[in-house]
Formats: structure tokens, sequence, C-alpha cells
């Protein structure tokens, strides 16, 4: 049992030892027992949170509003646009504000240095639901749904497809360098994480038994995979004239039939979502009609596939979600 998480920030998961990390995952699964069972769990009846969302949502938000209100506590909500926080006030003075009122606070938006200030000024745990370096709640998530699917997590090998520099491909290499996964980022050089990052993480990975690799190969890249994770092509806050020059970029790397076949027999696919796997978003129409393709990072044939999890993934961002506010609120 790792000491008391009690009154800690959840900013980026290289603060956190493996033993934390565990205790989390293993909180998150009583969680989970708890909710299917219909156990009552009102532990932090009387607290209040707010979700601060510079940029939008649906899992993030949802999940820590279920997980708030099944926690017993108050949820206030506010959108982008609709606080003073930059426009009229700094963020130094928004943080102390909010400290007052709240018990914990969740951020969602662009550097990770905001979320790292708003800790450090609030007085009260911060929760980081996505920056554009890191998406720390996301990787509980995802780790949680490979253990329940094969009873087991270490030893595995899981790579990202991709954009592998974004905040989930970021994450999920230091996850798996914590939990003694093999990682493989799988995609352009341009696009691979940040040199420094990848040292970190190698470090830690060797402490742990697994090994972190970087490839532009497809073919050896997927050889040996337990799970092929992909995400979008273009994460929110870049601009709209990015998407020809990824497309062009990434298209190699593609999550399709192929690359299922090539992985181990039994991989899994997972995706934090959303996703462009069809033609009904409008971006998906849009992209289709600009560059003629049907589906993007995924086929719609392996997204829906019985080797897809990534609605269990989905439904797990609350249980997990739900595990970080306790054990940092308790
Ligand atoms: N995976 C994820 O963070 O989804 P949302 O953007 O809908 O919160
Ligand atoms: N990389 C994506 C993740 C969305 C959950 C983004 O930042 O938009």
């Amino acid at each position: 049992m790792p000491r008391s998480l009690s009154g800690r920030s959840f900013l980026k998961l290289l603060d956190f030892t493996t033993e934390e990390i565990q205790y989390l995952l293993e909180l998150s699964k009583d969680f989970k027992r708890m909710k299917r069972a219909g156990t009552p769990h009102k532990y932090l009846a009387g607290k209040n949170i707010v979700l601060l969302f510079e940029k939008t949502s649906t899992r993030t938000r949802c999940s820590f509003e279920v997980a708030g209100n099944d926690l017993g506590m108050g949820v206030t909500y506010l959108d982008p646009g609709s606080s003073q926080m930059g426009k009229k006030e700094s963020l130094e003075d928004t943080a102390k504000v909010l400290g007052r009122m709240f018990d914990g606070i969740e951020y969602r938006g662009f550097d990770q240095q905001i979320v790292e200030n708003l800790a450090k000024h609030a007085g009260v745990p911060v929760w980081n639901g996505l920056t554009t370096d890191f998406h720390p709640t996301q990787m509980l998530a995802d780790v949680l749904t490979i253990e329940e699917h094969f009873g087991h997590y270490k030893g595995l090998t899981m790579v990202f497809m991709g954009d592998a520099r974004n905040n989930v491909a970021n994450s999920l290499m230091v996850v798996s360098a914590k939990l003694g996964i093999n990682f493989v980022a799988c995609g352009p050089k341009d696009n691979m994480p940040d040199k420094k990052l990848v040292d970190t993480c190698k470090k830690i990975a060797k402490e742990n038994g697994c090994t972190i690799t970087l490839t532009e190969d497809v073919k050896k890249g997927t050889k040996n995979a337990d799970v092929i994770y992909t995400d979008i092509w273009v994460s929110m806050g870049e601009p709209d004239e990015i998407w020809e020059q990824r497309i062009k970029l990434l298209s190699p790397y593609q999550v399709n039939d192929a690359v299922m076949k090539n992985a181990n027999p039994g991989a899994i696919f997972l995706h934090c979502l959303p996703s462009f796997h069809d033609l009904e978003t409008t971006i998906g129409v849009d992209i289709h009609k600009k560059f003629g393709l049907p589906e993007m990072e995924v086929t719609d044939k392996v997204f829906r596939s019985p080797q897809s999890k990534v609605f269990d993934e989905a439904e797990n961002r609350m249980h997990t979600i739900k595990a970080v506010m306790y054990a940092t609120l308790k």
C-alpha cells in the first residue's frame, strides 16, 4: 500500500510511483464493483468540486460529473469562455478564489504549466483533465481495460500508432514505463515524443523490466503487439490548416485489418475517443469532401470489431476518475 494520496494533485503520471498508480487501479476496481452492484458510496458528501474546461469534452466532463455525484459531492461546471480566468483575472487569482470555495478543481486546457500553476496557488487538489502535453486520467482507464481483458498488464506490448507526440501518446509512454508494459511509438519521425521525455521513460522502463521503442516501420512496430492504440490525427487546439499535412504524414499509420492481423492473435484495439472512423461527424464529412477519406486513424471495420474495447475503455474513465478524486480528497 502506498502512502496516502490525500491532498495531492493529479497533474501527470511522472509525479506518481508505480505503487501509487497500482493503488488507484485497485480503487477503481472497487468503485466499479460498487457501481455495478448498486451499492451507494457517497463517501465525500458535503464536499464541492469545480470543473474548468477551456476545451470541449464528452467523456471527461461526464466522468467527473457522474463520479462527483456518486461520491455525494456538489459539482460546478465552468465551460470554455464562461469564467473570468485569463481574460479579466489572472490564473493565480482564479486559483486562489476557487481554492477558497471548492475542495478540488479539474482543469482541461492548453499548456501543462497552466494546470501546474493552478495547483501551486489553489491550496486544494487539482486534477488534469487533459493539457497539450498529458492526459493522465485517460491512462488509468486504458490500463484498467487492458487488465480486465488480459487478466494482467505487466509484460504486455502496447503500440501507439500515428501522432506519437500528442498528449495521449506521451501519457501512454509514461504509464507503460511505470507499470512494466513494453511501449512502441509507431509513427513518422517528426511525430515522435520529445527526446527528453523518451529518455526519462527509458530510464523508468529499465527499472521496471520493460522497453520503450520508437519506429517508423508499421510491420516491425506492430509485430508482437497485444494492444494497438490510436488517437485522432489533429488534436484540440491545433489549427485546421494542419489536416492536409497530417493526412499525408499519418495515413500510412492507420489502424486497419492488416495492422490487426500483424499483431498478436488476441490483440485488442483501444482509442481514447472521439474517433473519425466513419462519416457521421461534421469534421469527418468535411475531410471526406476535401481529401476523399471515408475514415481516418482507424477503419470503421476495426473500430466495430470484437477486438475493439473502446466502449469498455470509455466507461472506465468514470470509475478511474472517481478513484482519483476519492484518493486525493478523502
Ligand atoms: N477521451 C476523452 O478525453 O474524451 P473527451 O474529450 O470527450 O473528454
Ligand atoms: N489528442 C486528443 C485527445 C482527445 C481526448 C486531443 O487532445 O484532442
